[in-house]
């Protein structure tokens, strides 16, 4: 968690991530369940540089208090913030 307490979201919008999914993560902070939302402090990046690294999985990439998220999703996301959350 970041130093305000909240959970650090980044999202990457590189090319490759864009391609491979990222497009649909655009809107994410409208999937954040209301309760959650001033919890979760969202960044948007242009590169994450895991994209590069053949030993990651697949973009899209996201981060969650530097977690790292491959294939994201908005349901894989979403549960990520939850799992966080709550434990
Ligand atoms: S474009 Fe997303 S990690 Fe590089």
């Amino acid at each position: 968690m970041e130093e305000s307490g909240k959970i650090s979201l980044e999202l990457c919008f590189g090319t490759t991530c864009f391609v491979m999914g990222a497009s649909k993560l655009q809107d994410i902070e409208s999937f954040i369940p209301p309760q959650y939302k001033n919890k979760v402090d969202v960044k948007a990046h242009t590169c994450l540089d895991l994209c590069k690294n053949s030993t990651y999985m697949k973009a899209p990439f996201v981060k969650i208090d530097g977690e790292i998220i491959s294939e994201a999703t908005v349901e894989k996301v979403i549960q990520a913030i939850e799992r966080k959350i709550n434990g």
